[in-house]
């Protein structure tokens, strides 16, 4: 469905049928909730509220990463832009777009403009700002998950296809070996791919990214429980779950959890569960995974797509990559 009244100077495509969203988040929260360990996949945090938490929290001191990647776009913009020609900019998970600017500034001959993003007020409120800012640029926006097929428009190539905010490492590995090869489904030759990875580091660094002094990171992660209730008609009471965010040494990802202080019965009535959690039982919300070179030039190679650069920021924090098709 795409809508276009006069008032919107953009075009919104929801891909999904009216139900899909409630359908998936049912199905997530079953599978996910009756497993041990129990878990949640992170797509569901975003909703209008936590889509604005999401951006309170890139501007916290501790979160590092989106500093460290504006740095490496204000700095390579220019080169990134004089690789790939693109005339259509792809952005999956693009959120509120606010550092993609310094990419639309960059690229000289851009035709069309794609944010795709699971959140359609994040969209909205991106696409009507970028717009204030830049009339002519044609925007297209998607609303859809970027780990399934995705049907882009018709705009002309060649496509810069971007993927940013280190988001890449929400992903588990095997689900990231299927994104990687889906992106590379999107490319023709001559097309490229960006993307924003965080770099192993330091684990108290690590750890304060994602568990700040101002509680906004753990507001963050308890807003899914808010989701629960509000689309499921749950009862989860978000002040029996403490915010928990762990390095994984070996996995070298963050693992962000919420875990029950008390044992407590939660009601999930749309999907009929009553569930008992234990007095420090946890549920894993999140994983961030960490990366390094070797691993990203890698598990690029084994999707087709080929490393042409890869630039830091000064400190070593985060990664940009160039991808190309390989030949
Ligand atoms: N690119 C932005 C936002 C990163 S936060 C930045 O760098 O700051 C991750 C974004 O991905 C959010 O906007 C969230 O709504 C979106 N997202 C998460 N899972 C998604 C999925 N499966 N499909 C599409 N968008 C998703
Ligand atoms: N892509 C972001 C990251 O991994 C998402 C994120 C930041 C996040 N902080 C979070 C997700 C806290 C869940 C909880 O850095």
């Amino acid at each position: 469905m795409t809508t276009n009244d006069p008032a919107t100077p953009f075009d919104v495509t929801r891909t999904l049928p009216a139900d899909a969203t409630g359908a998936a988040l049912r199905a997530d929260v079953l599978h996910g909730l009756t497993r041990t360990p129990r878990t949640l996949p992170p797509k569901w945090f975003y909703d209008a509220r936590g889509s604005e938490l999401f951006d309170e929290i890139t501007t916290l001191p501790e979160y590092y990463p989106t500093r460290a990647e504006r740095e490496i776009l204000l700095a390579r913009a220019a080169e990134i832009a004089a690789a790939c020609g693109a005339r259509t900019l792809v952005e999956l998970g693009s959120g509120s777009s606010d550092k993609t600017r310094h990419l639309l500034d960059a690229l000289p001959d851009l035709a069309a403009y794609v944010p795709v993003d699971v959140s359609e007020s994040a969209l909205r409120g991106a696409a009507t700002a970028l717009l204030a800012e830049r009339p002519g640029l044609g925007i297209h926006a998607l609303v859809a998950d970027f780990t399934r097929a995705l049907v882009l428009p018709a705009t002309p190539g060649p496509r810069l296809v971007a993927f940013l905010g280190g988001t890449i490492g929400n992903l588990l590995p095997e689900e990231r070996t299927a994104f990687l090869a889906a992106v590379r489904g999107m490319l023709a030759p001559g097309d490229f791919f960006l993307l924003g990875t965080d770099l192993v580091k330091d684990e108290g660094v690590l750890v304060a990214a994602y568990d700040d002094a101002a509680g906004v990171t753990a507001a963050f992660n308890k807003n899914v429980l808010t989701v629960m209730n509000r689309e499921l008609d749950a009862d989860f009471d978000p002040d029996a779950f403490e915010h928990v965010a762990v390095w994984d040494a070996r996995a070298e990802w963050i693992e962000m959890r919420l875990r029950s202080t008390r044992t407590q019965a939660v009601k999930i009535p749309a999907v009929d569960l009553a569930l008992e959690f234990a007095a420090g039982e946890e549920v894993r919300t999140e994983v961030s995974a960490k990366f390094r070179r070797d691993g990203v030039t890698e598990e690029l190679r084994s999707a087709g797509l080929e490393l042409t650069h890869w630039w830091t920021d000064e400190a070593g924090r985060f990664a940009l990559s160039l991808a190309a098709v390989a030949g």
